[in-house]
């Protein structure tokens, strides 16, 4: 099979799977670190090689604030509870999103993940943390903006790749497909610019339940699928149509 070399999730659903349970959305976000560990684990099984996943987002502060706490303090929670496993495993955590705003605790718990894992070469975790991929963009074109105000670089000579290496995500292929949960059909402002080129894979079941069978059902979908990159199929280049 065609396997992605990067998956991006956005992991959508974990309010409506809590509420049809007549459970709070906190019971919801808390399954929802179980499948984000059968994520990683499936990730690693079968044979992917960057995984990304939408955990907060730059719009979720607009959330009431008990569950942006509860949302924190999960991402923390996994990070301590999972992080000697993920090192064993070779696993290697890597963080995009603005920090700046971020509380020192949980900057700390990240930059500490980042640290200890940065020579793990089975499987890249990306998390999206307080991401939003105009913000990304945003910050790449000020970087960008300041190195050509102190004349180190020629604005002329910006180009697509120094603006890729400026992002968050420099060094990290784009993603070849992204997969949403829950049914929603939207890119909620995920990797816009990276995702230029990736496939789609929208899946009904919502996030807490998703695991190995569902990944497996979106890498079909996606062996499927006939990627041009702007260019004529193989097989039409083949007939010489
Ligand atoms: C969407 O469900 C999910 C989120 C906004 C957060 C996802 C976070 C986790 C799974 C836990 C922490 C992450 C890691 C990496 C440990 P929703 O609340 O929007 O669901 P709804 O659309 O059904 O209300």
């Amino acid at each position: 099979m065609n396997t992605p070399q990067h998956v991006a999730i956005i992991m959508d659903g974990n309010g409506r799977w809590a509420e049809r349970r007549g459970q709070t959305r906190t019971t919801g976000h808390r399954k929802g670190v179980e499948a984000v560990r059968e994520a990683v684990r499936s990730a690693g099984e079968l044979g992917v090689k960057y995984l990304t996943l939408f955990a907060f987002s730059s719009e979720n502060w607009r959330r009431p604030e008990d569950e942006v706490n509860d949302l924190m303090g999960l991402l923390k929670f996994f990070i301590r509870r999972d992080l000697a496993e993920l090192h064993r495993e070779k696993v290697r955590v890597r963080i995009i999103g603005d920090r700046r705003t971020l509380k020192p605790d949980i900057l700390s718990l990240l930059t500490e993940a980042e640290d200890l894992t940065r020579a793990n070469d089975a499987l890249e975790l990306i998390i999206a943390f307080n991401y939003g991929g105009r913000d990304d963009i945003t910050r790449a074109a000020r970087l960008l903006a300041a190195k050509a105000a102190r004349g180190e670089i020629d604005p002329g000579s910006i180009s697509e790749d120094s603006i890729s290496s400026s992002m968050d995500t420099a060094g990290i292929p784009d993603p070849d497909l992204i997969i949403r949960t829950s049914g929603e059909q939207r890119i909620s402002n995920f990797l816009i610019w990276q995702a230029a080129y990736s496939e789609f894979v929208f899946l009904e079941c919502l996030w807490p339940d998703f695991n190995r069978a569902a990944f497996e059902d979106a890498l079909r979908e996606y062996g499927n699928r006939n990627r041009r990159f702007g260019s004529v199929a193989e097989r039409d280049l083949a007939l010489g149509s």
